[in-house]
């Protein structure tokens, strides 16, 4: 939008709310000739569209338009109906909101085309999948029917719509339209029996009769002439220059086919009836009606699918009960055209109904696996009307657009409240004029027109037209919005009829002829012509004629009421959806281009409230715009913005507007939008760009005649920098996160610290997955974060048991021996004995002595006795401590002493007391035996170099764990005889055993030696593979 401020002095301001003189009727519309002059028949006010109609194909609705406008921010394109339906989308999409788009205008001003345009360009450029493409022709295909049966050549319009319709389009959550629902209102029904003079019947009755085949017309009786019915011949129009009835008729047949018709048979049958209907004609004596030919009652016959004898009574009579008797009273010829017209008017008005339900059906979203859609609404409805001549119709309709005006404004005024709101910016309160007292006016209940209008038809007596001026007079004669000619002025008297009321309607004033309320209002059909209806064998009629109505004692709704009720319902549909707006304007009356008829638009720019809509959105501030378009804009018109701003987007306007010389009440600073309240303001600064863009582009043409490559690097160098630059950004947002993360790494899970307390615990998690420990032995473990001890806790725990677990599994039986054997060793001397912790890494053997280091004959002494171990000892004597070499063998019932060939002793494991050994270093033991055996002679004195494992052996073979003693100084001995030795120990550097002089076994217990026959842990192997 920006980029055409600078033409505004030729094609005036793309959006109202630049007008410097913005509550100027006279600058409004200058601004909208400017741009219809330059074919530029849109137009801004804030989100508003006004649209004039060009009376001429512009080429601004290709494919490629569509796509120029898909996606793209209002501002940045200039308007177009196509940025209102594709902002409407996107707000459906990203803000999950349903949206309405309301048309409105007067007959001819663009409505019904604004609302195609907007449903062709979602067919083209929404997503579709084959069975969306079956709804986007349904879509599409609905209106050509509608068009058919409810649209009319008018005076103002050749393709008038006679009704009012609002579209839902339904969106599934792609974005694809998947259904659609259409809702009418207030079908002009009377355009049936009658039109004005250069008017036409709804177009399909031409269509039919100029388009429909030979057999068709001879099966419905009719004939290729419209001259020929009397429904036709009113308006004395039957051609149309625009208008091909013959073509448009096959487009007809075809869209009913697409949208899935088959019942097209009874459907023309209805519309050749209604033909039929009004050649009915009337003769009759003394004033009783009745038909004077029956070829039309033969037709109707058979096309209703009803008894012509009991049509033609229904419409020659009418059923009264008197005294509970019924009877059949004759109806004049004024009466029975009425009745004949009433049916007409019926058939063809619920007809109507029931094809917009059966499209409805067509449309109908049917995919049960996904019931949530989003919605946009379009609705294109009557503008305000304004005749020489207005009766109930108009009264309606410019009530509706009452309710319209006042639903605009109350959404207008909260959005920018919104807007204000959320920006931190203080609320002007708005002076507007809130037209709810004419709505009540209209609408309240007991006191309000329609109720009055209600109470004259439904009363018995005399009520009439009159009556009910008088009753309006009576009732809201007092209200400031409401005059008659008995209650006016001289002055307006002048203006008004004595049969008028006249209503100040938020537009401007309209006078309404009260002639024909009553009859409008009350809808009547004779009571008898409803029963042949019911009893119809079209399969239609069927289901618009309801036999439960004949029941029904409850009279129905009149018209204002139901009118009123659906409007309701309307409002109701309009307010849960976000709106916009699309004003139509009609430049002239005779449908001609390039007509710019100020009168006429003068007029319409009042009655569609432009003027107040362009003061609400006024109100505050002409132009709102996000920071970083702004300060993109215009930054190079401030050193400090240019090239590139590095700070806050809103340091940055401020510096910028600053250094234009904004003064404060020009502007103001929101959270995310500076808001300019003149648009001389930002028209100033508009000119400045466009001098400074002058200037820059003489500098660049400088450049690039001084030399090419250098334009190229430096655009290259550009892209390198930009690169950069985006790199940085994004690391400096990384370092932002995680110190703001380690200042909150404490508190609870918050979104300040998610990022950093995700990063700590994945890195502490890779760092464990690459250190897990390699063994049971290894107890190394990564120090956890805070938040994650237990969980590391935990971590390591599992570990540690699946370690385990798979260590235990490849164990070999071998080292399992080895390991019980390690197991009781620990149990008897861990911390008990010094040398103890050197025998750990240290393998115990099964033996230390071979088969061949000992005797042949102590082998066969042994016998079949088992051997389990054998060790070389030292063992000293009992008295004189004389150290000699023996070997101690372990068998599985005893120990046993040998001397070279010798068994010198042998110590039963049942008789064996218990050991003795020293806390200390040395491999010294004592074998204890009980005294009083004879056999033994007395306790056993050995050394050993393997203590540990020769302790243990014994105690294994000799079930004897628990008989160690471990002694701290000195051992006693038995030495036989009842006579004691001791063993004195004492700590030393190297091992000495020696008599003392005090006669006890003095050993100085060294540091133990590495044996020759150990082997180290590491070496040995422990597993099987
Ligand atoms: N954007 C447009 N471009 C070209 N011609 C247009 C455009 N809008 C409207 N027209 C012309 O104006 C005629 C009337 O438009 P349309 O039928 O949309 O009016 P309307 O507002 O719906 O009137 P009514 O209230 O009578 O239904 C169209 O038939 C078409 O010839
Ligand atoms: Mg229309």
């Amino acid at each position: 939008m920006e980029s055409a401020l600078t033409a505004r002095d030729r094609v005036g301001v793309q959006d109202f709310v630049l007008l410097e003189n913005y509550t100027s009727e006279a600058a409004f519309i200058e601004n909208l000739r400017k741009r219809f002059k330059e074919n530029l028949i849109y137009t801004y006010i804030g989100s508003v569209l006004v649209s004039v109609n060009p009376y001429k194909e512009l080429e601004i609705y290709t494919k490629n338009h569509m796509e120029r406008y898909r996606g793209v921010n209002f501002y940045e394109v200039s308007p177009h109906i196509y940025a209102v339906a594709d902002n409407s989308y996107r707000s459906m999409r990203t803000e999950r909101k349903d949206q309405c788009i309301l048309i409105s205008g007067e007959s001819g001003a663009g409505k019904t085309e604004a609302s195609k345009k907007i449903l062709q360009y979602y067919a083209v450029t929404c997503p579709a999948s084959e069975q969306v493409q079956t709804v986007k022709d349904r879509l599409l295909q609905s209106n050509p029917v509608l068009e058919a049966f409810g649209n009319a050549k008018t005076l103002r319009n050749d393709n008038s719509s006679r009704f009012g319709k609002y579209m839902d389009i339904q969106f599934d959550f792609k974005g694809a339209p998947v259904g659609g629902h259409i809702i009418n209102y207030l079908l002009e029904k009377s355009r049936v029996v009658h039109q004005n003079h250069g008017e036409r019947n709804f177009h399909i009755f031409y269509q039919l009769i100029e388009g429909g085949e030979e057999d068709l017309l001879r099966r419905l009786g009719l004939e290729r002439n419209p001259q020929q019915y009397q429904y036709l011949v009113k308006g004395n129009c039957p051609k149309v220059s625009s208008i091909n009835d013959r073509s448009d008729w096959k487009v007809v047949r075809k869209a009913l086919t697409v949208i899935g018709f088959n019942e097209d048979e009874e459907l023309l049958n209805i519309i050749a009836s209604v033909l039929h209907l009004g050649n009915v004609q009337y003769g009759g004596e003394e004033g009783n009606a009745c038909i004077t030919s029956d070829t039309q009652i033969k037709y109707l016959a058979r096309l209703l699918g009803v008894n012509g004898t009991v049509l033609t009574e229904a419409l020659t009579h009418k059923k009264i009960i008197a005294k509970g008797e019924e009877l059949m009273s004759p109806l004049n010829l004024e009466q029975a055209s009425s009745a004949r017209d009433a049916l007409s008017k019926a058939v063809y008005g619920r007809t109507f109904t029931w094809l917009v339900n059966k499209i409805n059906a067509s449309l109908a979203y049917t995919d049960d696996s996904y019931k949530h859609y989003s919605v946009i609404g379009l609705l294109d409805i009557y503008g305000f009307e304004v005749f020489q001549h207005n009766s109930f119709e108009q009264f309606c309709i410019n009530y509706c657009n009452e309710k319209l005006q006042q639903l605009f404004i109350e959404l207008t005024l909260k959005s920018e409240q919104e807007e204000y709101e959320a920006e931190g910016i203080t609320w002007e309160p708005v002076q507007y004029f809130n037209n709810k007292i004419i709505c009540d006016l209209v609408e309240e209940k007991f006191k309000g027109i329609i109720s009055i209008l209600d109470e004259e038809c439904l009363r018995p007596g005399d009520a009439s037209d009159t009556t009910f001026l008088e009753k309006l007079e009576d009732t809201v004669g007092g209200h400031p919005h409401f005059v008659t000619h008995k209650l006016a002025d001289g002055k307006t008297r002048k203006v008004m009829g004595r049969d008028e009321f006249r209503l100040l309607h938020y537009a401007g004033e309209v006078n309404y002829n009260v002639n024909g309320f009553l009859d409008k209002n009350n809808d009547l059909l004779f009571r008898n012509l409803k029963e042949v209806m019911c009893m119809s064998e079209n399969k239609i009629l069927t289901q618009c004629f309801d036999r439960e109505e004949l029941s029904d004692k409850k009279r129905p709704d009149t018209a204002a009421t139901q009118f009123k009720a659906s409007l309701a319902k309307l409002m109701e549909i309009l307010m849960s959806k976000e709106p916009s707006y699309v004003r139509c304007i009609k430049p002239n009356d005779s449908k001609q281009a390039g007509r710019f008829d100020e009168v006429l638009i003068r007029h319409q720019v009042k009655y569609l409230g432009l003027m107040e809509n362009l003061r609400v959105r006024r109100a505050g501030f002409a132009y709102r715009r996000r920071y970083e378009v702004f300060l993109q804009r215009y930054k190079s018109l401030c050193p400090d913005t240019w090239p590139n701003w590095q700070g806050k987007l809103a340091d940055g306007v401020a510096t910028l507007v600053k250094h234009l010389g904004y003064k404060p009440e020009e502007y103001k600073l929101g959270r995310s939008k500076i808001f300019i309240r003149f648009p001389k303001t930002l028209f100033a600064t508009e000119d400045a760009l466009e001098t400074r863009k002058h200037s820059l582009a003489t500098k660049l043409q400088w450049y690039l005649h001084w030399d090419h490559s250098i334009a190229i690097q430096a655009w290259w160098r550009g892209i390198l920098a930009r690169r950069r630059a985006q790199r940085r950004r994004q690391a400096a947002d990384t370092i932002r996160r995680f110190i703001k993360g380690f200042i909150y790494r404490h508190k609870e899970r918050c979104p300040e610290n998610e990022y950093f307390l995700d990063y700590v615990r994945y890195s502490f998690l890779m760092k464990l997955h690459r250190n897990l420990p390699k063994n049971v032995l290894d107890k190394s473990w990564p120090t956890p974060p805070a938040a994650l001890t237990e969980a590391s806790e935990h971590l390591r725990k599992l570990c540690m048991q699946n370690m385990v677990w798979s260590y235990c599994k490849k164990i070999s039986p071998e080292w399992k021996h080895q390991m019980e054997q390690k197991m009781i060793a620990s149990e008897i001397f861990k911390d008990k004995k010094d040398n103890y912790p050197q025998s750990v890494p240290k393998l115990f053997v099964s033996t230390r002595l071979n088969g061949e280091d000992i005797n042949p004959k102590v082998l066969q002494a042994l016998g079949t006795e088992k051997m389990k171990y054998a060790v070389p000892v030292t063992k000293y004597d009992r008295k004189g401590y004389k150290a000699r070499p023996r070997q101690l063998l372990l068998t599985s019932s005893s120990a046993v002493i040998v001397e070279e060939a010798k068994l010198k002793q042998r110590i039963d494991y049942a008789a064996l007391k218990g050991i003795s050994v020293s806390s200390l270093s040395d491999g010294l033991f004592v074998l204890h035996v009980p005294s009083d055996d004879n056999k033994q002679k007395g306790d056993v004195v050995l050394q050993s170099d393997h203590v540990i494992e020769t302790l243990t052996k014994i105690a294994i073979c000799a079930d004897k764990i628990n008989s160690i003693n471990i002694n701290q100084g000195s051992i006693k001995f038995t030495v036989g005889q009842g006579k004691e030795g001791i063993i004195d120990f004492t700590p030393g550097s190297e091992l000495l055993v020696a008599k003392a002089k005090n006669g006890h076994l003095s050993v100085v217990s060294g540091l133990s030696h590495p044996q020759l026959h150990s082997v180290s842990l590491q070496r040995f192997p422990i597993v099987s593979k």
